[in-house]
């Protein structure tokens, strides 16, 4: 049964995938039999993150603090350069803010929106062509965008951006298979 979830021979990249829920993918797909790579952004605690990881499978930290598209091309050149295939790309780097409305702060949008829509955007767009190249027609690349609830209903949490972003992060979908 477990060859049927097999992913022995896929390179993968999982951002945030250092703690928390990312985590949680790296060490699915590592104990699946994929090579990962994962971010975060302090280097210490990404490598440590990869470090502990190491005795699941290859995983390689890249640390990368995803606030602008500069720095997602940035990563993806990285990951490039230093693993080069790409299978599955996981976009569950995320951040959120909550307040009452009446004292929520213009300055907890840019933020939540730039990390939660425009970088996994900007991830998807630069690593399109080796997605394409990776996969086949039967077994295509994937792209995993980590969504909420919170963009689906409206949930009394007070995260207002977060809830926008997160509506907007399941805009991005598409069922398109991307293969040579
Ligand atoms: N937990 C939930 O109940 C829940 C529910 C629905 C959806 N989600 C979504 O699931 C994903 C993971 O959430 P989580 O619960 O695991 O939260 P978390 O523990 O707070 O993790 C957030 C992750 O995002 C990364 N991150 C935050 N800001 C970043 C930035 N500027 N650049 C690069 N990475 C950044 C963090 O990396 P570092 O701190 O290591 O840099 C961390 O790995 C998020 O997209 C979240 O919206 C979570």
């Amino acid at each position: 049964m477990s060859d049927l979830f097999s992913l022995a021979g896929k390179k993968a990249l999982v951002t945030g995938g250092a703690q928390g829920l990312g985590r949680m993918i790296a060490e699915g797909l590592l104990r699946a039999g994929a090579e990962v790579a994962i971010t975060s952004r302090k280097a210490e605690v990404c490598e440590a993150a990869a470090g502990e990881m190491e005795s699941l499978g290859r995983c390689i930290a890249m640390p990368a603090d995803l606030s602008t598209p500069e720095a997602a091309v940035e990563l993806v050149a990285r990951y490039r350069q230093s693993v080069g295939e790409c299978h599955i790309l996981i976009n569950n780097a995320g951040k959120t803010w909550g307040g009452p409305i009446d004292s929520f702060p213009d300055k907890a949008w840019p933020g939540v929106m730039a990390v939660n829509v425009q970088a996994p955007f900007t991830m998807i767009r630069e690593l399109l062509p080796d997605l394409g190249k990776a996969g086949t027609t039967d077994d295509p690349a994937r792209i995993i965008n980590i969504g909420s609830v919170a963009g689906v209903k409206t949930e009394r949490l007070n995260a207002y951006s977060y809830a926008a972003s997160k509506a907007a992060l399941l805009s991005h979908q598409d069922d398109r298979a991307f293969a040579r």
